[in-house]
């Protein structure tokens, strides 16, 4: 998302020129002149080679991977990542032995620039196709390839991105690949009199090879139709964002100059590729590699935090909205302006489009609750729009509802446990899950359940801000409940460790939910949230939207109706064959974690406890731990929703019921019945939704064979069903060459046995003071202890303020 803030933001700057080139200069500093013309694009060649100009920094880099691998103990998944199950699609990812692949790539000098080395590291964590694990190196955080009609910008700054649809036509069964600009053509809207031709070639090879692979190399969903989808212009995110954000569209890997699409009329069509600034720094006074460098590279962290501290674009303030709960009443059906053209009038909309509220003019008896996002400026407001629409909809006597989660990649997860309340206000969520029991996480969690009043009154942000349940969930042993909504008795009988084949892990255990919904989210019938209400629908009378895009808390939501009601889903998309589809195609763990606050939680729980315990921390982890992780974070680009862009999948979500406790996101699940769009349904969001009516309760027609998958709930839900055939048919694209070259096959194998690189890398940490490396011999608290100062005043206020966030 910020991404796209980033882009709405900086495109109002600038207009574009067309600059005469210096053909002598460095690249990076003809870069600095064209932006002095107000450029807002670039060419992708000489972006490309300004960035291949900025010098390696090895030793630094050492450090940076080294911190990394601290990170990844908290990965929930880690070794089911290296060795998955049978519901995985995607190929596994060995994450460590990645790591010590690129330090003995480092160590071997294969690389001759620091952004070839740092686009490894990229996607490196993208290769997992885990959203929430994500590591966004500077370097490549300060330009994103975009495709574009031309280089003009809208009044409102946006630029004429050129976007794909997949839509079916005529008497078609499968969808085929269209322009965007040929959908007012295609749906015979309009002044266009001619017959568009679908697309068949892209540079040449076969659309379907193609479009297969850029979808694995830019997708970050688990699910390949979800990653197919994510190629494809989509109505609801652009509603909510007001900006085109697909992969083809825009992406973060070099596309050339420009992207040839072949027509089956035989015609063709070059479509520019340009580089789009990202940064909010200014290109103006570059000189080469070096300087560009010392402007975009290995930021001053501190700095960079307050500079978001200042700017009012941080994380959206949990606690700072005064909104106030509505009663369980109707509202006026009139209709409200709609979010975007292709939508009717909602009955109630949030300010911000998160959620908003139809009524079908088609079906008299359908009500549409539309959820793009769960990410809401003002999460009272959110709660507000649903029992508005639910009250509405009750009162105007509709008795069945589509609840549209196209889109929707998450957001602040109580939303989905007070939406849940709201259908169901006698169901209990269940949500329980689990975190991966590492050693650090033991050390940092016996020593806060220790010390916590210590901490408590070191760190008042955590109590006034009322965010200790979240922040310290998994540190401290007496938030957590049980599965059985009881209190553990101490960290052993919290962390455990439950070990099974793929490692260890805390145990099982739940929110608690009075505690969350009196300090943070309320959640219907817990504590403040005295609200009376009916439930308005029966689980048979209710259906879910997907498209794919489905993750996070959107998957918590769509689990407990799955799971615990035996909801229908219904998926639209995916690749152009018959076969069922997965609707929550994104991953499914129950909380992101921030590096940067992790760091900071652990920090500040350091640095509150008594002296021994900070002896002892530091004598077990060491003065390099703290060094090699402020490294990793340092060259992560700074901002987003976390205030740092690097962030793992911390709590993994269970079935209720599942004894292996298998992570959800390694468990497929397809969607009860599948359909394509049509050109209709771009122009018009009541088709899909009469379609998803239709499907659920009317016909009943579905793409062949997309239904009574045995993973789905009318399939009756078997979790070790596995994903059919054709879930992996990449249509002879390069399907899973991720990282292409000779790096793909090192972690996908998961060979580690790479001890050396072990021991160079820690060669790579003495490289800043001289000290002697892994070893606890240096011990002085005081190096700990200013550590531990700076800049976590700021930091911890700001860190912990973001914790509830579950994108
Ligand atoms: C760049 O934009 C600024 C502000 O809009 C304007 O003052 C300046 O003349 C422009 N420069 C060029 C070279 O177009
Ligand atoms: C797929 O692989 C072929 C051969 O290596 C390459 O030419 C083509 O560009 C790749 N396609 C994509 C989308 O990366
Ligand atoms: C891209 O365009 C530049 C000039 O605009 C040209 O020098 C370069 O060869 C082109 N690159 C490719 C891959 O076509
Ligand atoms: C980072 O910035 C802060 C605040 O400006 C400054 O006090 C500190 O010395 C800087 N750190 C480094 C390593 O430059
Ligand atoms: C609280 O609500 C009142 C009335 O709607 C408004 O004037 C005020 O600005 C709000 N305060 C905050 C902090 O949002
Ligand atoms: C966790 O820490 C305790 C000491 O506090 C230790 O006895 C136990 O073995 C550790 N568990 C694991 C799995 O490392
Ligand atoms: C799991 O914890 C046990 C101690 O309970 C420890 O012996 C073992 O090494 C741990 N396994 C892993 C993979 O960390
Ligand atoms: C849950 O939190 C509430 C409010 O903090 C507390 O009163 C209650 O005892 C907690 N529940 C359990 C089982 O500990
Ligand atoms: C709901 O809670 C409010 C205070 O939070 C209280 O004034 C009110 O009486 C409660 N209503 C019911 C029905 O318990
Ligand atoms: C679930 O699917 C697996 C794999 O097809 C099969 O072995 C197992 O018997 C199924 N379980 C049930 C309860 O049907
Ligand atoms: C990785 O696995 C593939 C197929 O499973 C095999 O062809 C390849 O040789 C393996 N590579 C390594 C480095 O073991
Ligand atoms: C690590 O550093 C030591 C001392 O500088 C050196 O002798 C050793 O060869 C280095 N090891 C590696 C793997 O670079």
């Amino acid at each position: 998302m910020s991404l796209r803030v980033a882009l709405v933001a900086l495109a109002a700057i600038a207009r574009s020129v067309h600059a005469q080139e210096g053909t002598t200069q460095a690249p990076c500093s003809q870069l600095s002149a064209l932006s002095s013309n107000n450029a807002t694009f670039f060419p992708a060649d000489l972006t490309l080679s300004c960035l291949r100009s900025v010098p390696l920094a090895k030793q630094d880099d050492l450090l940076q991977l080294q911190g990394l691998r601290t990170f990844l103990e908290f990965q929930s998944d880690l070794e089911y990542l290296a060795d998955p199950v049978i519901g995985r699609i995607y190929p596994g990812a060995d994450l460590l032995a990645g790591l010590d692949k690129l330090t003995s790539m480092l160590q071997d000098d294969s690389y001759d620039n620091e952004y070839d080395f740092q686009l490894d590291v990229f996607k490196l964590f993208s290769s997992a196709y885990d959203g929430h694990l994500s590591y966004i190196p500077d370097i490549v955080d300060v330009f994103a390839f975009a495709r574009l009609q031309n280089e003009e910008l809208n009044d409102e700054g946006i630029p004429a991105y050129f976007s794909l649809i997949s839509v079916v036509t005529g008497e078609n069964n499968t969808p085929d690949i269209y322009a965007y600009s040929d959908e007012p053509a295609l749906t015979k809207s309009g002044n266009a009199d001619y017959s568009p031709s679908p697309v068949t070639k892209i540079n040449g090879e076969d659309v379907l090879a193609w479009v297969n692979s850029y979808a694995s190399q830019n997708g970050r969903s688990q699910d390949p139709d979800a990653n197919y989808n994510g190629v494809f212009l989509n109505i609801p995110a652009l509603a909510y964002e007001n900006i085109e954000s697909n992969y083809f569209a825009l992406s973060r890997f070099y596309q050339g100059n420009n992207t040839v699409l072949t027509f089956s009329n035989g015609s063709t069509l070059d479509v520019m590729t340009r580089a789009q600034l990202l940064s909010s720094k200014p290109l103006e006074g570059l000189t080469d590699g070096a300087s560009f460098f010392d402007r975009f590279c290995n930021n001053n962290l501190t700095e960079s935090l307050l500079a978001q501290a200042n700017s009012s674009s941080t994380a959206p303030s949990l606690t700072a909205s005064n909104d106030t709960q509505v009663p369980f009443e109707p509202v006026s059906t009139d209709g409200v302006a709609p979010p975007h053209p292709a939508y009717p009038s909602p009955i109630v909309i949030a300010s911000d489009n998160s959620v908003a509220g139809y009524l079908s003019d088609t079906y008299p008896d359908l009500a549409i609750l539309a959820v793009p996002s769960f990410s809401s400026v003002s999460p009272i407001e959110f709660e507000n729009v649903v029992r508005q629409l639910l009250a509405t909809a009750n009162d105007d006597e509709r008795t069945r509802l589509v609840i549209d989660l196209r889109g929707n990649g998450g957001g602040t997860i109580f939303l989905a446990y007070d939406l849940f309340r709201q259908l169901f206000p006698s169901e209990t969520p269940y949500g329980a899950g689990n975190y991966r029991a590492g050693e650090l996480h033991n050390v940092t969690g016996r020593i806060a359940s220790d010390n916590i009043k210590q901490l408590r009154s070191a760190y008042p942000e955590l109590v006034k801000t009322g965010v200790d349940g979240v922040v310290l969930n998994s540190f401290n042993y007496r938030e957590p409940l049980t599965v059985d909504n009881e209190d553990f008795d101490s960290w052993k009988d919290f962390f455990g460790p439950h070990q099974n084949d793929k490692g260890n892990f805390t145990s099982l255990n739940r929110f608690n939910l009075t505690d969350i919904s009196a300090t943070t989210v309320p959640i219907l019938g817990y504590a403040v949230d005295n609200i009376t209400q009916p439930r308005t629908f029966s689980p048979q009378d209710i259906v879910l939207l997907h498209d794919g895009t489905c993750a996070s808390t959107c998957a918590i939501f769509s689990e407990f109706m799955t799971s615990q009601m035996s909801t229908w889903s219904v998926a639209v998309g995916g690749r152009p064959q018959t076969g069922p589809m997965q609707g929550v195609g994104g991953v499914k763990g129950s909380q992101i974690q921030g590096m940067f606050v992790l760091s900071t939680i652990i920090s500040a729980v350091i640095s509150a406890a008594p002296l021994g315990d900070q002896i002892s921390f530091l004598s077990e982890f060491g003065t390099d731990l703290i060094a090699a992780t402020q490294q990793a974070l340092n060259r992560a680009s700074p901002g987003g929703a976390l205030l740092v862009k690097a962030s793992v999948n911390f709590r993994n979500n269970i079935r209720k019921g599942d004894e292996s406790e298998t992570p959800l996101q390694h468990i497929y699940e397809a969607a009860d019945g599948r359909f394509f769009y049509t050109s209709q349904m771009y122009a018009d969001q009541t088709a899909v939704w009469d379609q998803a009516y239709d499907s659920t309760w009317g016909s009943m027609e579905c793409v062949e064979g997309s239904t009574e998958h045995p993973s789905s709930v009318t399939g009756g839900g078997n979790i070790t069903a596995g994903p059919p055939e054709t879930a992996r048919n990449f249509f002879g694209g390069n399907g899973t060459i991720f990282l292409g070259g000779e790096l793909g096959t090192v972690w996908r194998n998961g060979t580690s046995g790479d001890e050396s690189s072990n021991s160079g890398s820690e060669n790579g940490t003495n490289s800043g003071n001289g000290t002697t490396g892994g070893k606890n011999d240096d011990k002085d608290d005081k190096s700990g202890a200013s550590m531990l100062e700076t800049p976590f005043l700021l930091a911890t206020s700001l860190a912990f303020s973001v914790v509830l966030l579950c994108l």
